[in-house]
């Protein structure tokens, strides 16, 4: 009785009646239908992966952080890698398959106020009282626990916050966390992901309480993620940083090889009953390389809406675009788009990319400004060392700026 309704839903949301065959319909139920069951992986759907059945390769990565998990030792872990390439799907499977309990900081876009914070730790708090609504001892003594600390109300599992002078503090917070797991005997794992987005004052905030916790409160462990490696390293190597000193283990996410990619995708279509010819899989890998989100995304909108390679890319260029337009409109200097247009058409040399950074502004412009753009580029992770982008959708996002 249930599936149908799930399976109208989610015909629904993702508008595929529009595309109006059937075979197109016996397609997308069956991929629905595995979601829904479990049987089998779906190395297709494009939710972070929460199951070790469904998390392709990357087994290396799986091993280290539970390792680091399940080591009492360890107070601080850090999974860095580029957008996209599974940092979030490892994290939650691995924690899946521990059954550790977890809260999960999901920081979506880059955060400034103190308003947003809570609205953000507000969401993460309410995530957890119903991802654990089952286990009723827990989730007795963490109602318990928050509703004791003023500016916390709870209502069902809806937890709001309040977030001016008569806030709860997030030292306060991670306190009860502490003694609530000390009390379950359990050590809980609280995840902050994409945690270079907590930037300004509000970051140091969380810093401070996070560095705070590290130094005192044994039943906590802390994973902080994040794809704009130079940002989040500045959280931990600056010494201006309240966690600077702290010690912490690392995980890296990468980009796979050309085969791994290659089996990825073979691996997928073979999932969902699909032929796709060697030909077309190979420009696949040429146009996204190997980064695992985007492979994912073209499996799925193949598989379920059956469209050509060049339409799938021009629909990741539009979602790349957006957050290349996000990072933009955070800088000052209109200078980021002309830099990163001639990035992408591959004026790399340094004394070129200023003559034209010049041309376009019809004046002279000095090293200091130049050098400072490409720094942040690299710290955010867009392009590397070689002043190459990192991800061939952003470079041909780029292009079009
Ligand atoms: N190991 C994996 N196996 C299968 N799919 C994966 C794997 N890692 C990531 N994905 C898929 O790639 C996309 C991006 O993954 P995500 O975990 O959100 O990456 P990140 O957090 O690094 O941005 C999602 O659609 C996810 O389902
Ligand atoms: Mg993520």
């Amino acid at each position: 009785m249930y599936l149908p309704l799930l399976l109208f839903l989610e015909l629904g949301s993702h508008n595929v009646l529009g595309v109006g065959t059937g075979c197109l319909l016996v397609r997308f139920l069956r991929f629905r239908c595995e979601s829904y069951f479990r049987c089998g992986s779906v190395l297709f759907d494009v939710k972070p992966k929460v199951r070790k059945a469904d998390l392709f390769d990357f087994d290396e990565e799986f091993n280290r952080l539970f390792r680091l998990i399940t080591n009492s030792l360890t107070r601080l872990i850090i999974v860095r890698g580029l957008r996209r390439t599974g940092k979030t799907s490892l994290i939650l499977t691995v924690l899946n398959e521990l059954g550790v309990p977890y809260v999960f900081i999901d920081v979506r876009e880059v955060v400034r106020s103190r308003r947003g914070l809570y609205e953000v730790l507000s969401r993460a708090l309410s995530d957890f009282l119903r991802r654990y609504s089952l286990r009723r001892a827990l989730i007795d003594s963490v109602v318990k626990a928050l509703s004791s600390v003023r500016g916390v109300g709870i209502h069902g599992f809806e937890v709001v916050l309040n977030w001016g002078r008569d806030r709860p503090l997030l030292s306060e917070l991670f306190r009860e966390f502490d003694r609530v797991s000390g009390d379950v005997g359990v050590r809980l794992v609280i995840v902050i992901d994409e945690a270079q987005r907590l930037s300004g004052p509000v970051g140091v905030e969380v810093w401070n309480a996070v560095a705070h916790a590290y130094d005192f409160l044994n039943n906590l462990l802390f994973i902080l993620s994040g794809s704009e490696m130079g940002v989040l390293g500045s959280i931990l190597s600056n010494p201006e940083s309240p966690l600077f000193g702290r010690a912490y283990a690392e995980v890296t996410t990468r980009k796979l090889n050309r085969d791994e990619s290659l089996e990825f995708l073979r691996r997928g279509f073979s999932e969902v009953g699909i032929e796709v010819d060697e030909g077309e899989l190979e420009g696949v890998v040429d146009g996204l390389d190997g980064v695992i989100g985007w492979l994912t995304y073209y499996g799925y909108s193949r598989s379920v809406g059956g469209r050509d390679l060049d339409s799938i890319i021009s629909d990741a260029v539009g979602m790349a675009r957006q957050e290349l337009e996000n990072f933009i409109r955070l800088r000052a200097s209109r200078r980021y788009r002309v830099v990163l247009r001639l990035l992408a058409l591959d004026v790399r040399e340094w004394g070129l990319l200023k003559r034209r950074l010049e041309d376009y502004e019809g004046s002279r412009i000095s090293d200091r400004v130049l050098h400072d753009i490409l720094t942040t580029l690299k710290r955010h992770s867009i392009i590397d060392e070689n002043l190459e982008f990192t991800d061939p959708v952003i470079r041909e996002t780029a292009r079009e700026l």
